[in-house]
């Protein structure tokens, strides 16, 4: 993690020319990951050159604004709402749900998590509350109970890897303030029941989340495309709030995504912190930064109104060509792929499966590691087309030279 051993590095006393500066930054950057030429498998979700060239010219362009205070700059405001209605629409949310643009998903679902805590508490007077996820959701659950002070209650998962529905009943109680499934999840890329998961919290009287932080622009764009897509959004009763990720498929750059309630301006009271006891002035804020940039604003309405439903078709059905042909490779060098991911993300497993990443590694391919079980895991990109020849040849050969394993860590990346 950055920032545990400090470099032996102090502020210059004299400024350094610009040339030189530039040259020291790119010299820096040869050691990254290679993620345009399609080397990374998750962290950047990379869409061709000319998306590119949006999200640049946005960023440009509101560089310096901040997006802290919507008066000062009305049309980041208006932006940021204008994505929000966008988000909203394509996952169903009903006449009168409201929501807010975060830094990312973890933010997404941390303000689910704490929306949820405090209705709980107003509205129900739970004082110990719980937060009951699959053993798949993501690390943000338990950073968002770890801060808000929840305990985190995991589901069991089924032998298909998504969770087990009739665990879940058992472990939702009066203290549950929030449950939640993902549309997919991270580590194996299935969908949770989320109708049943929904229900259950539902008679209970206990709002629930789909995470779609990866789905959320992926399968509606399934759906248009014609393919089968496990219900997950707002058409399913019981889903009070979710979370979608503008800078995953929707191809933003880092620092946009979307929390969304169902139940509109109520529920967003609780999400909103005012003040105005200093002599600063009302300052409020449905962030938990303060000062917001405002590039990832801009550059998810532009990424969002240039592509369009079909530009994000388009991109949809190029990731579902390459992910069936990695599923396709991966099987036939007598791997397995764990569950039955509906989409990008494939985690596979198999004999000295962590000495094949090993070697993967050695040819610059950077997949991450999971365990329970040792798998290798990637998310696939539209531009991902352009190289899956050459990865699947390259994991032929890594499976037929994998020896031992360096003993490369399980990590999420
Ligand atoms: C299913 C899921 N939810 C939430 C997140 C968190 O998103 P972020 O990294 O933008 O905070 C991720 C990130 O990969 C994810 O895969």
């Amino acid at each position: 993690m950055a920032g545990m051993d400090l470099p032996d590095t102090s502020l210059p006393e004299h400024g350094t020319p610009r040339e030189e500066l530039f040259a020291d930054l790119r010299a820096r950057k040869t050691a990254d990951a290679d993620w345009r030429g399609g080397r990374t498998w998750s962290l950047v979700y990379p869409a061709g050159e000319d998306v590119d060239a949006v999200l640049k010219e946005a960023h440009d362009l509101y560089l310096y604004e901040n997006a802290l205070n919507p008066f000062r700059f009305p049309s980041l405001a208006d932006m940021e709402r204008e994505v929000v209605a966008m988000t909203a629409g394509l996952l169903h949310a009903p006449a009168g749900a409201s929501g807010s643009m975060t830094s990312g998903g973890t933010e997404s679902i941390m303000q689910a998590v704490r929306v949820a805590r405090d209705r709980a508490r107003a509205e129900r007077g739970v004082t110990e509350p719980t937060l009951v996820v699959p053993r798949s959701a993501h690390p943000a659950f338990a950073k968002g109970a770890k801060y808000f002070g929840l305990e985190l209650v995991q589901i069991p998962l089924d032998d298909d890897l998504r969770a087990d529905v009739h665990a879940a009943a058992d472990l939702i109680d009066d203290r549950t303030a929030l449950v939640a499934g993902s549309a997919p999840n991270y580590p194996h890329g299935v969908v949770d029941p989320i109708p049943e998961l929904a229900a259950l919290a539902a008679s209970r009287g206990v709002p629930f989340h789909t995470d779609a932080c990866v789905g959320g622009f992926l399968l509606p764009f399934m759906e248009r495309a014609g393919r089968e897509v496990p219900p997950f959004d707002f058409r399913v009763p019981g889903v009070t709030t979710m979370s979608a990720d503008v800078h995953k498929y929707g191809y933003a750059t880092k620092g946009a995504s979307v929390v969304l309630h169902r139940a509109g301006e109520h529920v967003l009271q609780y999400q909103a912190f005012l003040y105005q006891d200093w002599p600063g002035g009302l300052y409020g804020s449905l962030a938990l930064a303060g000062a917001r940039p405002a590039a990832p604003v801009a550059a998810a309405w532009a990424v969002l109104k240039y592509l369009g439903v079909d530009g994000y078709v388009k991109h949809v059905e190029r990731i579902l060509a390459t992910a069936s042909a990695i599923r396709e490779g991966v099987r036939e060098l007598g791997l397995r792929v764990l569950g039955d991911p509906v989409a990008s993300v494939i985690a596979f497993t198999g004999e000295r499966i962590m000495a094949v990443g090993d070697l993967m590694d050695d040819r610059g391919w950077h997949l991450d590691r999971q365990n329970d079980p040792d798998a290798l895991h990637l998310m696939v990109s539209p531009e991902h087309d352009r190289v899956v020849g050459q990865f699947l040849a390259d994991l032929r050969d890594a499976v037929a030279n994998a020896g031992e394993s360096r003993g490369v860590q399980a990590r999420y990346s």
